[in-house]
C-alpha cells in the first residue's frame, strides 16, 4: 500500500532520527562530580568519588599517575581498564591487562603456560558482543565459565559447561589471512550470564609438527569484530602481550523493573524515563522516553529534545512548535498543509475558500456514530451546538489521545499532526463500516484481533472483497458499484495522506456513482448510524473510550446544514458558537 514516496519519506524520517541519536548530548555525571577521567566520560550511576556513584559496583578509580589519567573498575583486584561507558545499552568496554592466555612449546616440550581467572562480582560478560577466540595449529582451547557469586560474595558458582574451539593445521600455506575460519584461528560464542572464566589448553602433539611456524596456542575473549586474524600471529611469540577490548553488561541492582518500581525510594529511573529489563541478566536499566535525551539516572536528567532545532522538521514556511517530548508544525495564516518538510508543507490557500475554520480539528471526530446519512446517502452534520472551535495552537493534542482509535489517521501516530487528509482517512473507515456492516474495532473470525481496515485492505488485495461485504450489498447487479465504492475507500485509506483524494473528490465520486449508475444503494438499506455528539473534551480521552463512554453522550438530531456538493465538503464541520 505504501507508495515509493511514502517509503522514501519514512526513510528520510528514520535517517533524521538516527542522526539525533548519534549526536545525543554527553551523558552527565552527578552534579559536582568529576565527569571525565582522561578522555573517558563517567556518567552517573558511575562516579569516581564518594557520593558520586550509585553503589560501590559503579565506582571508577581514576588513576592520575597516568597521563592522560586512566579509569579502572576496582571490583576484583584485576586491572580492568575502562575504555567506554554506555548508558544507552548498559554496557562497558574494558581492557583486561592479561587478556591473552597462552600455552607454548619448544622441541623439548612445554615452555610456558599462563591462564588466569577473569571475574567480576556484578557485571557479566556480554554474550552477544564478545567472541571466544583461539589461535594455533595444534590447539584445543576451551573456556570454563561461572555465573555470579552466591550471597557470600566470594564463591562463584561453576556453570556446568565448557565450550571452546579446536584448530589444527599442518602447513601455514593452508591458513587464510584475515579470516578466522577454523584453520589456525577459530571463534565461538559464549553463554549468557557468565561473570568469571578461565581458559584451558591442550594439544595433540605438543605443537611438535608445527613448531617452525606455531610454537604457541593462544586464547582470549574479545569484542566481536575487533580482532582480525593474521597468519603472522601464529608465529608471534609476543602475541600474549596484546590487549583486546571486552564488553561487559551492567545493570542496576538485581531486581526486575516490576520489583524495583515497588520501592520508589530506591528506584533509579527518574523523570521522563522508563525502566527496561535487560536481556543480559538480573537488574534493570533506565532509558529516557522518546523525545527526551540525557541521563535517566539523574533528577531532571532526561531533557526534552528540541526537535525544531535538532530535526528542522517543518518546511520553509512552516512554523515549528516544540512541546515536551514532541513537536508540531503549523502553517502561517493564509496557508494550508501540514507544514512538514516531508509532508504536504504549506501552500497558499485558494481564493474564495470558506471561512478559515480549523481544519485540523475537524479531523478529530469523524466516526460513524457522528455521521447521519440521509435518504440519499449523503452525510449530514450532527448538531454541534455544544462544540467549540479550537484554535490552531490547541490542535496539538499529544497526551490526551484522542478520538477513536480505529478511525484515526495512522499518519497521526507518526507526526502527531492532523491534516485535512486525516478527515479523508476517517471517512474511508466509515465507508468500510458501511460496506461490511462491521464496526471499525472488533474481532473477525478466528484471526487475532485486528483492525477492520487491514482486514478490508487485505480482502481487497486477495480478491475476496465480496466475501466480506455486507450481504445486503452482495445482491445481483451491485457488484460493480460495490467494487467502485471499495476502491474509493481504499484510496481514502492510503497510509500516505498525500495519495488520498480530497474530501471534495470523494463527495463528487460518490455523487457520480449515485446518480450516474442509478441508486445502487437503496434508501432502505442505509444504516442509520446513531448520532452521538461529543459533549466535552473528556470524551477524547482514549483510555475512557469504552461502551460506557457512549452511554454518557446524548443523542441529538441533525442540524439543518446540509453539505453542498460544490462547496468544500467535509462530513461535518465545527463552527464557532
Ligand atoms: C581516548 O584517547 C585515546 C588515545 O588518546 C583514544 O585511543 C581513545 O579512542 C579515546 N577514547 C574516547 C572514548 O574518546
Ligand atoms: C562510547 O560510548 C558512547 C555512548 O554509548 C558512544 O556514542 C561512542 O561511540 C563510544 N565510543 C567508542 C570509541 O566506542
Ligand atoms: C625449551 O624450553 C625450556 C624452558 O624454557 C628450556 O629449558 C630448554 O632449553 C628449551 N629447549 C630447547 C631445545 O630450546
Ligand atoms: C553437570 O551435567 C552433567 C550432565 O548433564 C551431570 O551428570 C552432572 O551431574 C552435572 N554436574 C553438576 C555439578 O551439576
Ligand atoms: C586443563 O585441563 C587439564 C585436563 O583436563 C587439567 O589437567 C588441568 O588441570 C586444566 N588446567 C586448568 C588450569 O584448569
Ligand atoms: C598476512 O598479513 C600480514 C599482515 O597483515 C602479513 O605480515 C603476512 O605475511 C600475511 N601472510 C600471508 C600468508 O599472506
Ligand atoms: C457522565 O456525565 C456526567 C454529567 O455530564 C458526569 O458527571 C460524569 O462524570 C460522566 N461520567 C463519565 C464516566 O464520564
Amino acid at each position: 500500500m505504501i507508495g515509493f514516496g511514502g517509503l522514501f519519506k519514512e526513510l528520510a524520517v528514520f535517517a533524521v532520527v538516527v542522526t539525533i541519536m548519534a549526536t545525543s548530548v554527553a551523558a552527565q555525571a552527578k552534579p559536582g562530580c568529576q565527569s571525565k577521567c582522561g578522555n573517558i566520560s563517567i556518567p552517573y550511576p558511575f562516579g569516581t568519588s564518594n557520593g558520586c556513584y550509585m553503589s560501590r559496583d559503579f565506582f571508577i578509580n581514576c588513576d592520575t599517575s597516568f597521563n592522560p589519567p586512566k579509569a579502572f573498575l576496582s571490583d576484583t583486584g584485576l586491572e580492568l581498564q575502562v575504555l567506554n561507558i554506555s548508558l544507552d545499552d548498559g554496557s562497558l568496554r574494558i581492557q583486561y591487562h592479561r587478556s591473552v592466555d597462552y600455552d607454548c612449546y619448544n622441541s623439548s616440550g612445554p615452555t610456558s603456560y599462563d591462564t588466569s581467572m577473569f571475574l567480576h562480582r556484578k557485571f557479566s560478560i556480554s554474550y552477544s558482543r564478545n567472541k571466544f577466540t583461539a589461535i594455533g595449529c595444534d590447539t584445543i582451547a576451551y573456556i570454563n565459565g561461572f555465573s555470579g557469586p552466591d550471597s557470600s560474595n566470594i564463591v562463584f558458582k561453576a556453570k556446568n559447561f565448557s565450550t571452546g574451539c579446536l584448530t589444527f593445521c599442518g602447513d601455514v600455506g593452508d591458513v587464510i589471512n584475515g579470516s578466522c575460519s577454523g584453520i589456525g584461528c577459530c571463534q565461538t560464542a559464549i553463554p549468557r550470564g557468565m561473570q568469571a572464566y578461565f581458559f584451558n589448553f591442550t594439544t595433540l602433539q605438543s605443537h611438535s609438527t608445527v613448531l617452525r611456524f606455531n610454537p604457541c596456542s593462544y586464547g582470549f575473549l574479545v569484542e566481536d569484530g575487533v580482532y582480525t586474524f593474521s597468519t603472522s600471529d601464529l608465529s608471534n611469540i609476543d602475541f600474549n602481550k596484546r590487549k583486546y577490548p571486552l564488553i561487559l553488561d551492567w545493570a542496576i541492582g538485581d531486581q526486575t523493573c516490576e520489583e524495583a518500581k515497588m520501592d520508589p525510594k530506591n528506584y533509579a529511573c527518574k523523570q521522563n524515563s522508563a525502566c527496561i529489563d535487560p536481556e543480559s541478566g538480573p537488574g534493570y536499566l533506565c532509558k529516557c522516553n522518546d523525545g527526551f535525551q540525557g541521563n535517566p539516572y539523574l533528577c531532571n536528567g532526561c531533557q526534552d529534545i528540541n526537535e525544531c532545532e535538532a530535526l528542522k522538521p517543518c518546511n520553509e514556511f512552516g512554523i515549528c512548535h516544540n512541546t515536551l517530548g514532541s513537536y508540531y508544525c503549523t502553517c502561517p495564516e493564509g496557508f494550508e498543509g501540514d507544514g512538514r518538510k516531508y509532508g504536504t508543507g504549506c501552500s497558499p490557500k485558494p481564493k474564495a475558500h470558506r471561512e478559515s475554520f480549523p481544519i485540523l480539528l475537524v479531523a478529530l471526530d469523524i466516526k460513524s456514530s457522528n455521521i447521519l446519512l440521509d435518504e440519499k446517502f449523503r452525510a449530514k452534520v450532527s448538531d454541534f451546538g455544544t462544540s467549540r472551535s479550537i484554535g490552531i495552537d490547541q490542535t496539538h493534542l499529544t497526551t490526551q489521545v484522542l478520538g477513536t482509535f480505529g478511525y484515526l489517521d495512522p499518519e497521526y501516530f507518526q507526526s502527531s499532526q492532523f491534516t485535512e487528509k486525516s478527515d479523508v482517512y476517517s471517512f474511508g473507515v466509515v465507508i468500510v463500516e458501511l460496506l461490511t456492516g462491521k464496526r471499525a474495532i472488533s474481532t473477525f473470525g478466528s484471526q487475532e484481533k485486528r483492525g477492520l481496515v487491514s482486514y478490508f485492505i487485505s480482502s481487497m488485495e486477495e480478491n475476496h472483497l465480496l466475501d466480506i461485504v455486507d450481504a445486503e450489498f452482495g445482491k445481483d447487479g451491485q457488484k460493480d458499484e460495490v467494487v467502485a465504492v471499495a476502491e474509493l475507500a481504499k484510496r481514502c485509506l492510503n497510509l500516505d495522506g498525500r495519495y488520498r483524494p480530497t474530501m471534495k473528490e470523494v463527495a463528487m465520486k460518490l455523487e457520480r456513482l449515485r446518480t450516474g449508475q442509478g441508486d445502487y444503494i437503496h434508501t432502505d438499506q442505509i444504516k442509520q448510524a446513531e448520532v452521538v455528539v461529543r459533549k466535552s473534551a473528556e470524551s477524547w480521552d482514549f483510555t475512557s473510550f469504552s461502551t460506557e463512554h457512549y452511554s454518557n453522550c446524548s443523542i441529538t438530531s441533525t442540524s439543518e446544514s446540509e453539505l453542498e456538493s460544490e462547496s468544500d465538503v467535509h462530513p461535518h464541520m465545527l463552527e464557532s458558537t
